[in-house]
């Protein structure tokens, strides 16, 4: 098979981790992982666990190299809305050089390139000069819930030893321009009921005496920000560090990520960021509280003059190092019980998280990793923090006690979760060399 073949196969089954119907494409998913890994020679397991399998892979033993450990998601996002993309999105195809299919970037394409970089060292030098182990979750994008559990046993722990973990999970600057990450967002999700009559009402007879449900809850959360874009929970900043100097400064540098062209990228009018720091340094390095979805009333066609039973608001924060997803959910639920009023009854559920993540650039494998990107897009990597969140990689690092480092491939025109999702087959073809490069060069670090 040649190697785009390879990437084709992978992206044709429809992993789709949230979507109970899909379980079983979840599992094939992983056989062809597994299997895929053995024919180069490793020693690939199926771990079944409550919700979809893990796959772990070792390369044959060699003594005294060091040991990369290489994370990724098999799984990926639904595909809704279906009607918005111009193929379906997992029979993938080429147009303007382009893989279109759901998952090519995030994360199957990435997972793919080192597989494939690990298979070409092998072909050209008879063998790999590190051991490796794959590490390939089919939960990512629904929360970890069982990688969580698992590298909690410590066997596992001791069969996933390494000396550092490598993740393609994450953004590039340009075509051209390398990113190299070296921390991620953590993440805590919520959901906040507002209830108030105990059916929908007529806003004419009883408007006026009744508490709306929408309206309260609009006010509540409106109330979550100030006019300077700061978040108004108490303590919500607590912890958080101040962006080094060097940080600002090489983030300045990041093609694409200055005030207007993020603006225009993202086709809003200008941004809107906390007063005080750049569109960069907000994405990157400053905790944010966004609304994800609201809903509640009447949505159809027309109008219906009713007073609602309930409004419900999903929403989550993305978190820097130095605050906790616990205390933070702690933190949004006291301010809300204390500023709901006592017209309406307010339910508070919390959902998944993780922390945020940042490691050294510069350790003799971050060196190794910002070499070999270069070597391979023929420019230094930009050093950038992410935006998004992996809520797994803060976990693994700890319980392995390792750095990890991210060499991400998602340009931002990769539309990742979004219909039209796709990866440059330059790109694709880039990053199997960036990892043939990467496992030379920790080879020796
Ligand atoms: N690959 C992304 C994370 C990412 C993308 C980081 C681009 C940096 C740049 C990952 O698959 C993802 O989408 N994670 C989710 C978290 C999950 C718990 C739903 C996220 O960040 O929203
Ligand atoms: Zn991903």
């Amino acid at each position: 098979m040649s190697k785009i073949d390879d990437l084709f196969a992978f992206l044709s089954i429809p992993s789709v981790s949230a979507v109970a119907e899909y379980a079983k494409d979840v599992e094939r998913c992983a056989d062809f992982l597994v299997e895929k890994l053995s024919s180069l020679g490793f020693d690939a397991k199926k771990h079944m666990t409550d919700i979809h399998p893990i796959v772990v892979a070792h390369s044959p033993k060699v003594e005294g190299a060091p040991t990369v450990l290489v994370y990724g998601h098999y799984d990926v996002m639904p595909v809704d809305p279906v009607s918005e993309w111009k193929s379906d999105p997992f029979k993938p195809e080429i147009r303007d050089g382009r893989v279109y299919a759901r998952g090519a970037s995030d994360d199957k394409g990435e997972i793919m390139a080192h597989i494939l970089g690990a298979e070409e060292v092998i072909k050209e030098d008879g063998k790999l000069p590190l051991n490796m182990i794959f590490l390939l979750e089919g939960e990512e994008e629904r929360g970890s819930e069982s990688l969580f559990k698992f590298v909690q046993d410590p066997a596992v722990q001791k069969d996933l030893a390494c000396d550092v973990i490598v993740v393609s999970d994450t953004g590039m600057a340009a075509e051209d321009i390398p990113s190299f990450s070296y921390g991620l967002k953590g993440l805590c999700c919520f959901e906040l009921k507002v209830s108030g009559p105990a059916m929908d009402l007529h806003s004419g007879i009883f408007g006026g005496a009744v508490a709306n449900p929408i309206t309260t809850l609009a006010e509540m959360i409106a109330g979550t920000h100030d006019e300077n874009n700061h978040v108004t929970v108490e303590g919500f900043y607590d912890g958080v560090q101040e962006i080094a100097d060097w940080e600002r400064e090489s983030w300045r540098r990041v093609p694409g990520m200055a005030d207007a062209e993020l603006a225009e990228l993202t086709g809003v009018p200008e941004l809107r960021t906390e007063k005080g720091f750049t569109g960069a340094e907000c994405v990157y390095a400053r905790p944010t509280f966004e609304l994800n979805g609201i809903s509640g009333g009447y949505e159809g066609e027309g109008s219906k003059t009713v007073i609602p039973t309930h409004a419900i608001a999903k929403m989550s924060c993305r978190l820097v190092p130095g605050q906790d997803p616990e205390a933070i959910l702690d933190k949004v639920e006291a301010h809300f019980r204390k500023v709901c009023p006592p017209s309406v009854r307010m339910e508070f559920t919390r959902q998944h998280g993780g922390d945020a993540y940042i490691s050294d650039p510069n350790s003799n494998f971050g060196k190794a990793a910002q070499q070999a990107l270069e070597m391979t897009f023929g420019n230094k990597p930009v050093l950038v923090r992410e935006g998004g969140s992996i809520p797994i990689i803060a976990e693994i690092s700890k319980v392995l006690g390792k750095d990890a480092l991210f060499l991400g491939l998602d340009l931002p025109d990769a539309r990742i979760h979004s219909p039209n999702e796709n990866m440059r087959v330059a790109i694709f073809e880039k990053g199997i060399e960036m990892a043939k490069n990467m496992i030379r060069l920790m080879a020796k670090a």
